[in-house]
């Protein structure tokens, strides 16, 4: 239990290491086990051997500041040779880009390149961003913070983009088009080939978000689980987003944002020289960069190398195949769509009619809870997501137990409690 009364101001003196870090470790007791494989997503575990090369190289850049690369020269080059290893993955030859804090800060950074190019090359004064229902929040944090109008694209019965309705709203004030690869609720893949043609049509920009399959798909795909093209080797892909700090298997607060020319990444950069401390260039949102998660990231690629992210790819896989089995086999309950990699949601089967079999999914996340297993409830329409990584192939075995024993418990009950992410206190 967490302490019932904790201190409102800071202690006058100072207090013994030993003691702070022992309250520092009780802190942690509500928090999730992620360790033994019963959490799904929040933390991507390689095994102890990837966190223990991690960890070291973290104590190495702990205190490291990427804000001036002059003065730390080896961040800059951590920087740049992820970025070119990443565009090497992802078949961008001429690909260049940044690390930031995560996938929203990549994202943030294609929107506002987006808007920039639009205004800069066709005059685009009233930008707008097309983006199917299925992707990610951060498109919307990008549109309110940096003026675009969002224009929301409803999925089909498989949960991509509905291409019919996507060509009506894509036009002349398009700033940038959205696919994902894949898109986080369902897990599916979205015709990236159409999509961006209909981007490059207008001479708008395509992202496509691959925060949670861009350390993913390129090893899948060589192991023979490919998918539709979606990387740079479609025409009209203008930028994509990769998340390290997911299935890369880095610890948080580091991503990579790929453009697929060096001027195209010009539109993300902030150059400023009007201030009394001179000349001010930053590549993203920030200004003190911690060198920890991009060290710790070099340090993981290594160590993992393309056989390395095979072996966890390939583990994530067949846990994902497992899982996805496990649900088809319980009677009322169903994978939406047809998902192929690591994400996948489970919800109940709509041909289960019957109030007193039907089983409902936040009540099955309530009871899976209970079991110990943490995975995220969403909707529409409700559902359980679950995100998939190595870290889960441990106790795949026990899930699909839990859940077919939780299923039991809670047919034909009440809805559960919806969760949301966090609070604001
Ligand atoms: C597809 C996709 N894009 C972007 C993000 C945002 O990433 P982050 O939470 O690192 O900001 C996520 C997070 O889950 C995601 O699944």
């Amino acid at each position: 239990m967490t302490d019932p009364t904790p201190p409102t101001i800071l202690p006058a003196s100072g207090r013994p290491a030993d003691e702070v870090l022992a309250d520092l470790t009780a802190k942690r007791s509500d928090d999730v086990r992620w360790a033994d494989g019963r959490t799904f997503a929040l933390v991507f575990d390689g095994g102890e051997d990837v966190r223990a090369v991690a960890e070291e190289a973290a104590r190495l850049y702990l205190h490291e500041n990427a804000l001036n690369t002059l003065a730390f020269p080896s961040l800059g080059s951590i920087q740049s040779e992820i970025c070119a290893w990443t565009a090497d993955l992802l078949h961008g030859p001429e690909a260049a880009g940044f690390l930031t804090s995560g996938g929203t800060e990549s994202i943030l950074c294609a929107v506002l390149a987006a808007r920039d190019r639009a205004l800069a090359e066709r005059g685009v004064t009233e930008p707008e961003l097309v983006l199917p229902i299925s992707a990610h929040a951060a498109f919307h944090k990008g549109a309110h913070m940096f003026g675009l109008r969002t224009r929301t694209i409803p999925v089909t019965d498989a949960w991509t983009t509905d291409l019919d309705a996507m060509a009506d709203a894509v036009g002349s004030n398009t700033a940038l088009v959205v696919a994902s690869a894949p898109q986080y609720p369902q897990g599916i893949v979205d015709p990236v080939p159409e999509v961006a043609a209909m981007a490059a049509d207008v001479g708008a920009s395509c992202h496509v978000d691959a925060c949670m399959g861009g350390f993913v798909l390129p090893f899948a795909e060589m192991d023979g689980r490919a998918t539709q093209p979606w990387d740079f080797r479609v025409d009209g892909v203008t930028s994509i987003s990769a998340d390290l700090h997911k299935l890369g298997y880095a610890p948080k607060g580091v991503s990579v944002i790929l453009h697929r020319t060096r001027r195209l990444r010009r539109y993300q950069t902030f150059d400023f020289d009007g201030w009394l401390a001179g000349r001010y260039i930053t590549p993203n949102m920030q200004g003190t960069r911690s060198g920890l998660p991009m060290a710790a990231a070099w340090a993981v690629l290594q160590y993992l190398g393309v056989d390395g992210y095979r072996r966890l790819v390939r583990a994530t896989l067949e846990t994902a195949d497992r899982i996805r089995a496990g649900v088809s086999a319980i009677d009322g309950l169903m994978v939406l769509g047809e998902p192929i990699h690591h994400l996948l949601a489970m919800s109940a089967d709509p041909a289960e009619q019957d109030e007193a079999t039907r089983i409902e999914p936040f009540s099955l996340g309530e009871a899976m809870a209970s079991r110990g297993w943490h995975l995220d409830r969403q909707g529409p329409p409700p559902s359980l997501h679950m995100t998939v990584s190595a870290g889960n192939a441990k106790a795949v075995d026990e899930f699909v137990t839990d859940l077919t024993e939780a299923a039991d418990e809670v047919r034909g009950g009440a809805a559960g409690e919806t969760a949301q992410y966090a609070t604001l206190e």
